[in-house]
């Protein structure tokens, strides 16, 4: 196996996000299931928009949020998804290789507009997205570039993949690529809704080993085994992976592996602002010292360190140095 130029390669839906500050009575005033993420169709798109408060907007979208945390913590990063050729792309498409990130999908010169998601954060620090999948929709295994995925240590895929009609061909030919290489193939389960709408699939690519790793917060855990039971969950998703990470918000998260089962707690903060991206982030820093070759404790450390800067500030993307918090605290970089 020759040397990985990239650490990780992330696939996924690339989103930009609109953001607003918010009370519980607008989730209830427009129907929305709080701390989800909704598929939106155009017309439900503007209708929310219209009705939101003056909004901060970033680039954003699940992968890419983890793909950017890598490259801040000094991981070579590369990232796949599909934006259009409009302005909202192409201030995406900067912001992400301004992030350090690698990033060379073709946009798409016609069809819908690039993706959004429009996220309330209630006084709570708990994020609701409503996600218009827009141009991310056009992505095809044609995006997938063999050269890059097969040079990736790590290829990193969205359960979001699976809702756009053509990108789960592309993330199963990834897959294929990653370990016909000899590279690690990592899932994150995404959302609860998203595992309820594809529970038995995503089941089947853990246990015929497509993915080496997975992250799950708990709400996918119980939806992924239709139960409310926590250790009953642990215990099936031990069998089902080899390498099984469970975020648990303010307790921290569980890894579970061949070597046992590992706690961590979350890292102390001030103050939560805004959840969105803390799953995204834990990943970062988790899958940042796995490539560093730190054990799975250390490497729960990295990802709840990661988590814990990401939800002290509106937005997804990390406004700090991860590098230099993680070097304070005394963990491997
Ligand atoms: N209240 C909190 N205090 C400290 N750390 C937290 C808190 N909430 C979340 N975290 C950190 O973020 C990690 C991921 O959180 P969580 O399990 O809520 O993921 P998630 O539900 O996927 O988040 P999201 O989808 O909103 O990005 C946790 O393992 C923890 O390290
Ligand atoms: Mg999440």
């Amino acid at each position: 196996m020759t040397a990985a130029k990239y650490d990780v390669l992330g696939i996924g839906n690339a989103i930009f996000d609109i953001l607003v500050q918010t009370d519980e009575g607008f989730l209830v005033r427009h129907g929305m299931t709080k701390g989800g993420m909704a598929l939106i169709d155009e017309e439900r798109a503007i209708a929310v928009y219209q009705s939101m408060g003056p909004a901060t907007e970033m680039s954003g979208g699940s992968a890419a949020n983890t793909i950017v945390g890598l490259a801040n913590l000094g991981a070579r990063a590369a990232y796949i998804g599909k934006v259009r050729d409009d302005q909202i792309g192409r201030l995406y498409t900067h912001d992400i290789r301004a992030a350090g990130v690698t990033f060379e999908t073709k946009a798409a010169a016609d069809g819908p507009a690039t993706g959004c998601s429009y996220i309330l954060v209630t006084p709570d620090g708990q994020r609701t997205m409503n996600t218009y999948l827009g141009a991310a929709q056009e992505l095809t295994s044609a995006d997938i570039d063999a050269a890059q995925v097969a040079a990736s240590a790590f290829t990193y895929l969205e359960g979001y993949l699976w809702d756009p009609k053509n990108a789960k061909e592309a993330f199963v030919k990834a897959a294929a690529i990653a370990h016909g290489a000899g590279r690690q193939v990592a899932l994150t389960l995404s959302d609860s809704f998203c595992v309820d709408r594809y529970r038995d699939e995503f089941l089947d690519l853990m246990r015929k080993g497509t993915i080496d790793l997975i992250f799950a917060n708990e709400a996918e855990l119980h939806s992924l085994y239709q139960t409310s039971d926590f250790d009953t969950a642990l215990t099936q998703l031990r069998e089902d992976t080899k390498l099984g990470i469970v975020t648990r918000s303010e307790k921290g998260c569980v890894v579970t592996s061949t070597d046992g089962v590992v706690a961590v707690p979350a890292f102390p903060i001030d103050r939560m602002v805004d959840t969105t991206g803390a799953g995204d982030l834990f990943a970062a820093g988790f899958l940042f010292g796995l490539v560093r070759g730190a054990g799975h404790e250390n490497a729960g450390r990295l990802g709840a360190l990661a988590a814990a800067e990401v939800i002290q500030h509106i937005g997804a993307r990390p406004q700090a140095s991860l590098k230099e918090l993680a070097q304070q605290n005394g963990l491997p970089v």
